[in-house]
């Protein structure tokens, strides 16, 4: 191996979370669970990447036992999996059983899609959306969303949550955390980003509550620390916590929860204290400074200011980030960015290395990585493997026309 990539084989140790090294397998949403139940290709699609060498995978955006936890602008119908019910948990014990067994780990991605669920779909269609305050979100940013969906969704204001309802949600992902520890998963991660339920407390283009819910961005945290709270009473202090946020939003590309370190602290602080072990900095590039004035990136800034272990993410081992991949049809690959990383891993900016795409396109990709072979470039087809059944009212899919999937995934 080239020793400039050593670091990134390192071991890692936190608690009862062991792991054979640093590559994270980035959540990454399917469509392959029908009536929310993983199946043996699921599987299969994960012990693959285990196999390679992938160190933790973290699992596509799970549902939790919420009646709107899921719908469109996820996967359309019911393929997307849920976190209750036996038979989707008998299916996800074969699913962790079958990392376990090629020497992987796995959390699943606890998931509430909040204000992006589009009303009347997922396995509840009869069930209204929940929104903090009702709205989907300012409708004038650049939004990463298809025009349909946004016709469909954001002029469809509703009522702002009651407090009640505030704690249903809460309640769910208690209930599907414990439960996923029942069926073996070896940790608990929390998809607290992209303007999904989490993140619509966080921000205040869909939280203008002032309430205990809202008010400033300390005030918008409350739910965030309230659910790892929950959760924690629910797995007890063992397990590990991977908490996911961004700065960015599906409702709006350049939104940010804090403009500055003091902000961020002031967001993630009380967050860490309630219970979270790893924090994963969403960014479309990992390389990107944060703030003026200091050259760490997102996951670099969370785990100075909390003393939490950082997840990095962002165009590893492709040169262009997953939007702009998407615009394109593809990424050429770049190793230049893997020593890149793996150098700021070994000067400690961060922990945890996630991938997405090139592990997506290439399960192999920790082996060649380890071997020095050749990488390959990413090609937008192979977001068919993920979003076969992630289609639009016309039965196509929502963002390829005329690309052929691979099949060897
Ligand atoms: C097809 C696809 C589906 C994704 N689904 C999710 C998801 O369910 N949850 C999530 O937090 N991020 C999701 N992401 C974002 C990835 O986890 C990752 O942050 C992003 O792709 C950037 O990493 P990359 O440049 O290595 O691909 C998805 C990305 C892709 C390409």
């Amino acid at each position: 191996m080239d020793p400039r990539l050593a670091p990134l084989f390192a071991p890692f140790s936190l608690r009862d979370l062991k792991l054979a090294n640093r590559i994270v397998m980035a959540p990454m949403t399917r469509g392959y669970s029908p009536h929310g139940v993983p199946t043996d290709e699921v599987a299969a699609y994960y012990r693959r990447r285990a196999e390679a060498g992938v160190g933790l995978i973290i699992t596509e955006g799970v549902g939790v036992d919420h009646p709107a936890a899921l719908g469109g602008s996820g996967v359309d119908g019911d393929n997307a999996p849920h976190m209750y019910g036996s038979a989707a948990l008998d299916g996800w014990r074969h699913v962790v059983d079958e990392i376990h067994a090629a020497g992987g780990a796995v959390m699943p991605q606890l998931w509430h899609q909040g204000v992006m669920r589009e009303m009347g779909t997922g396995p509840h269609p009869e069930v209204a959306s929940v929104r903090p305050s009702g709205i989907w979100g300012p409708l004038d940013k650049t939004a990463m969303v298809s025009p349909d969906y946004l016709a469909n969704i954001a002029q469809k204001p509703g009522r702002p949550m009651t407090d009640e309802e505030v704690v249903d949600v809460i309640e769910a992902f208690a209930r599907s955390a414990r439960w996923a520890m029942d069926v073996g998963f070896d940790g608990i991660a929390i998809h607290g980003a992209h303007g999904y339920m989490v993140d619509d407390f966080l921000w205040e283009g869909t939280n203008q509550r002032n309430d205990r819910w809202g008010g400033d961005h300390i005030g918008r945290a409350a739910f965030a620390v309230e659910l790892i709270k929950a959760i924690r009473r629910e797995i007890g202090p063992e397990p590990v916590i991977n908490f996911r946020f961004s700065q960015w939003k599906q409702q709006d590309i350049h939104a940010r929860l804090a403009e500055t370190p003091e902000q961020l602290g002031e967001i993630l602080g009380p967050i860490a204290d309630a219970g979270v072990d790893i924090f994963d900095a969403s960014q479309r590039y990992f390389d990107k400074a944060e703030f003026a004035g200091s050259p760490l990136n997102l996951a670099g800034w969370a785990k100075k200011l909390t003393g939490k272990a950082g997840q990095t993410v962002g165009g590893v081992g492709l040169s262009s980030g997953v939007y702009d991949s998407r615009k394109d049809g593809g990424s050429g690959a770049a190793l230049a960015n893997v020593h890149k990383v793996a150098e700021r891993l070994a000067d400690g900016e961060f922990d945890l290395v996630g991938v997405g795409r090139a592990l997506l396109h290439d399960p192999a990709w920790p082996r060649r990585i380890r071997e020095g072979d050749t990488l390959l470039p990413y090609d937008e087809a192979s977001r068919h493997v993920l979003t076969l059944n992630w289609r639009g009212k016309n039965g196509k899919s929502r963002w390829l026309a005329g690309t052929t999937p691979r099949t060897d995934h």
